[in-house]
């Protein structure tokens, strides 16, 4: 593929939101030693993206620019570098690209050989694409965080998960069910159906008083809970724990670093738990394989052409998916 071009989305700094996307014509990756050079197929948008871009992550995510977004992406191992014999040039994949290299918003991405897992045929490529990092997420908050044990052989354990309708929850729905948990969810109310067809026992209208109260309608105090949305204070949750209920926060800012940090100090028996996903080959296999068995589903909100990529970027921003947003060259 030596000198090769390739169609690609870029942005040159910080800011500028969708309209600062470039549609740009550059040379295709060549893999180096560990690496699969992939044809993709599909891309999963995810609000990370943006948030880089907008530069409210610099400190721990700073930009070299000109940079590739995208870092979630399905398709076909067209090329190997050396020391990769776990693939070869026909494998269906999905694979993380990592936040630091990115590269998914391209016709052709290269991708580290431990971070790609295999793709059978029934797991078409925006199902794939889905997964990494919303996948993921759900994954480790249900799992590392709260110890649910996902053959359901743990204790009885109540957990609620909030902004279930969007591209983390619809995951951490299915996941918990799988678990046998009790589910309380919350979402709009135009997806309350389709968070119930996901298994949650329970689901709340977040724009109703008792939504934005999170109290279970059955009366339950939550042993956890997967905080998927933004903008919900601790002492929020708080009244609805149990007593020694856990708020694992996806997105966690300087005020929940606080807030965690000052539960610790005072030995507050109710904890609030940052997360940030640290993506592992092992557990991307394990999804990819979950969805395969009909266990788990991407659920997606709506595909784009990677030639009106901003559209999928301005979706996303708007912050109303239903599922995942993808983009397909
Ligand atoms: N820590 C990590 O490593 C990590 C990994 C993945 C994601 N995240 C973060 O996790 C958050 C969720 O990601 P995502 O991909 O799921 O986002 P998303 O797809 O943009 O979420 C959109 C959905 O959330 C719903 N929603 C918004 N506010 C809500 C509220 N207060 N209560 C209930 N539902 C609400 C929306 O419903 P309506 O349209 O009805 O308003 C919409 O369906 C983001 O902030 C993301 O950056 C962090």
């Amino acid at each position: 593929m030596a000198g090769k071009l390739m169609h690609a989305i870029l942005y040159e700094g910080y800011g500028g939101g969708a309209a600062g996307l470039k549609h740009v014509e550059v040379p295709v990756p060549s893999p180096k030693k560990d690496e699969v050079l992939l044809k993709v197929e599909a891309t999963g948008i995810n609000p990370v993206d943006w948030k880089v871009q907008k530069g409210e992550l610099r400190p721990i995510l700073p930009r070299k620019f000109p940079f590739v977004p995208g870092t979630d992406v399905a398709g076909e191992v067209i090329e190997v570098g050396p020391g990769v014999d776990n693939f070869k040039a026909g494998d269906k994949v999905v694979a993380f690209l990592t936040h630091t290299s990115g590269g998914g918003l391209a016709e052709y991405a290269v991708a580290s050989k431990s971070l790609t897992v295999e793709r059978p045929l029934e797991v078409s490529a925006a199902e794939g694409a889905g997964l990494p990092i919303a996948g993921l997420t759900a994954l480790q908050a249900l799992t590392d965080a709260s110890g649910i044990k996902l053959d359901g052989t743990g204790e009885p354990t109540n957990i609620l998960i909030t902004a279930a309708s969007g591209g983390v929850g619809p995951y951490a729905v299915q996941l918990a069910k799988l678990g046998k948990v009790h589910v309380t969810a919350t979402c709009g109310a135009r997806n309350i159906d389709l968070v119930k067809s996901l298994g949650a026992d329970e689901v709340l209208d977040y724009k109703t008083p008792e939504g934005a109260a999170l109290t279970s309608p059955s009366g339950r105090k939550y042993d956890f809970v997967i905080h998927c949305a933004t903008g919900i204070s601790f002492s929020t949750f708080e009244p609805n724990l149990s007593e020694k209920g856990k708020v694992i926060d996806v997105t966690p800012g300087p005020t929940s670093v606080m807030v965690s940090a000052y539960k610790k100090l005072t030995c507050s028996k109710k904890q609030l738990v940052p997360l940030v996903v640290s993506p592992k080959g092992e557990n991307l296999a394990y999804l990819v394989n979950l969805v395969k068995e009909g266990k788990i589903k991407t659920i997606i909100d709506s595909k784009h052409p990677l030639s009106r990529a901003e559209d999928a970027w301005a979706k996303s921003i708007e912050g109303h998916a239903t599922g995942k947003i993808i983009v397909e060259p």
